[in-house]
């Protein structure tokens, strides 16, 4: 049998087909515009997401016995507002993760609800990006918008919607609202009156690897597949991408590199930390997660590649890289302003220490040594909360650089597990498929027998000294700055 992953992404999509062994048959990735109508704004049309999923699928079949397909589901971008009216239809684009316009209402959030209450209704507090805020923001600035919402999904939950008509959402993604009880796994019915929403206004909420039914007849008509095709509710694409590296169970952690750098650490049971700095949500495999979120990371690289030196050849700046450790240059990565663990959307990139002999090589790898630096704060908040992490996997667009696993692995001073397939949400997406369909009997299960780590990159002591001197550095940047970038808009 064949299962399809969906990996619900912000610059693509992308499409993984996987047999019931495990073994990837096909991927395919389509793009789609992203729009930043004002800096610090980020939208996308989820008519965009629809369109290019299904082009994708058509493609990713291709060649494929078709009748074999059992199952899809996905790993989608979380904290998207998609808004629908009573015919279905798309109120206005959605409002996307990365998207700092609400910093007002996430002020109120947090200061006039208060970070305790909130903590206490949700397991969080709000952040710029989460949904709740931008419910708020949408009444406010919106109000034509507001009164005409029937329905309020997350950016994968619409294309589940779109292929089987069930309004949807699982508990990893529905952790990211600040509308979700996460240790109870159920709509806070506190938080829904806080945000003028109605529960019913809400999607049913599932286990990642529940199915939520089958494709509507129309779509298994188009793509030619069977009308019995399960579609699981999945995750997050964090969560996704956790269970699609083997990320399961008890204090595992894996770190994403895409557009976001994230990282995650899996476990049994439900703790959250007193400052709320790692989000606390709940896990695909039934149980629960820490995460700490870095809006900006292979973007940074990307932003820095494509728009500033203009090169399409990463591989080949990286190779003229020489002294790992030994950088006077340093680069504060909040492109996009920044979540964890600062909450700061006035938050900008910056460049610092550059001298007359700074060379273009020290400039990329800053950028690289920067999103390293800033995931390490993260990894700082998981140590002070007693959790001890000696090793991690990684996925995501970043971690094809064998460059940049040895840095991180060297700034964190930890292992680096590489897994066989570096499709993190995708794969993880079509695992969640096959548990749903009883290939196997629980993520953990699936998660045992798939995932496979081919290699480790081990820090290495004389170099994590040099980057422990190069953080301890680093970490004076952003307090000393921070009062700036206000002033600065
Ligand atoms: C997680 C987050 C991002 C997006 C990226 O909290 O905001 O990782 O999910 O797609």
């Amino acid at each position: 049998m064949y299962y399809i992953g969906v990996d619900l992404g912000t610059s693509a999509v992308k499409l993984l087909l996987m047999e019931g062994s495990g073994k990837i048959a096909n991927v395919v990735s389509r793009e789609y515009p992203l729009y930043f109508p004002h800096p610090g704004w980020s939208e996308q049309k989820p008519e965009d997401w629809y369109e290019q999923t299904m082009a994708g699928m058509e493609e990713l079949l291709q060649g494929f016995d078709r009748s074999q397909v059992a199952g899809i589901s996905f790993g989608g971008q979380m904290h998207g507002l998609v808004i629908l009216d009573s015919q279905d239809n798309v109120i206005r684009p959605a409002i996307l993760w990365n998207d700092g316009r609400t910093s007002v209402e996430n002020d109120y959030l947090n200061n006039v609800i208060g970070r305790e209450t909130l903590s206490a209704y949700t397991a969080n507090i709000s952040f710029t990006g989460f949904t709740a805020s931008k419910l708020l923001w949408v009444k406010k600035n919106e109000p034509e918008n507001f009164a005409r919402i029937e329905k309020i999904m997350l950016p994968k939950d619409y294309l589940a919607y779109k292929l089987t008509g069930v309004h949807c959402t699982d508990v990893s993604d529905a952790s990211g609202m600040l509308l979700f009880d996460v240790k109870n796994r159920c709509w806070s019915k506190q938080m829904c009156e806080i945000c003028s929403v109605k529960e019913s206004q809400l999607a049913r909420i599932y286990e990642s690897y529940e199915a939520v039914g089958c494709v509507l007849p129309a779509i298994a008509g188009k793509l030619g597949i069977p009308q019995t095709v399960k579609v699981a509710a999945g995750a997050g694409d964090n969560a996704a991408a956790a269970v699609g590296t083997g990320t399961v169970g008890e204090g595992m952690c894996n770190i994403s590199l895409g557009t976001s750098g994230t990282i995650f650490i899996s476990s049994e049971h439900f703790s959250v930390d007193k400052h709320n700095a790692l989000h606390a949500f709940a896990h695909a495999d039934g149980h629960y997660h820490l995460m700490g979120c870095m809006l900006s990371a292979a973007s940074c690289n990307k932003w820095w590649m494509d728009e500033i030196i203009g090169t399409k050849e990463y591989a080949k700046e990286q190779a003229a890289i020489g002294k790992l450790g030994e950088n006077h240059v340093f680069f504060l990565p909040y492109l996009m302003g920044e979540r964890s663990p600062h909450n700061d959307p006035d938050a900008r990139g910056t460049f610092i220490g550059m001298t007359m002999d700074t060379t273009r090589a020290d400039m990329t790898q800053a950028v690289l040594e920067g999103v390293a630096f800033a995931l390490r704060d993260s990894f700082e908040v998981a140590k002070s909360l007693g959790i001890k992490i000696e090793r991690t996997k990684i996925c995501g667009g970043g971690a094809k650089s064998p460059l940049w696993k040895k840095i991180i692995a060297n700034v964190m001073n930890i292992k680096v597990d590489v897994i066989e397939s570096e499709e993190g949400p995708g794969y993880g997406g079509a695992m969640l498929a096959a548990v749903a369909c009883g290939e196997y009997a629980s993520v953990k299960e699936a998660a045992e027998k798939l995932v496979k780590v081919v290699d480790t990159v081990d820090p290495d002591p004389a170099l994590a000294l040099k980057y422990e001197t190069r953080y301890q550095q680093f970490k004076q940047i952003y307090p000393t700055v921070k009062e700036l970038f206000p002033i600065l808009k």
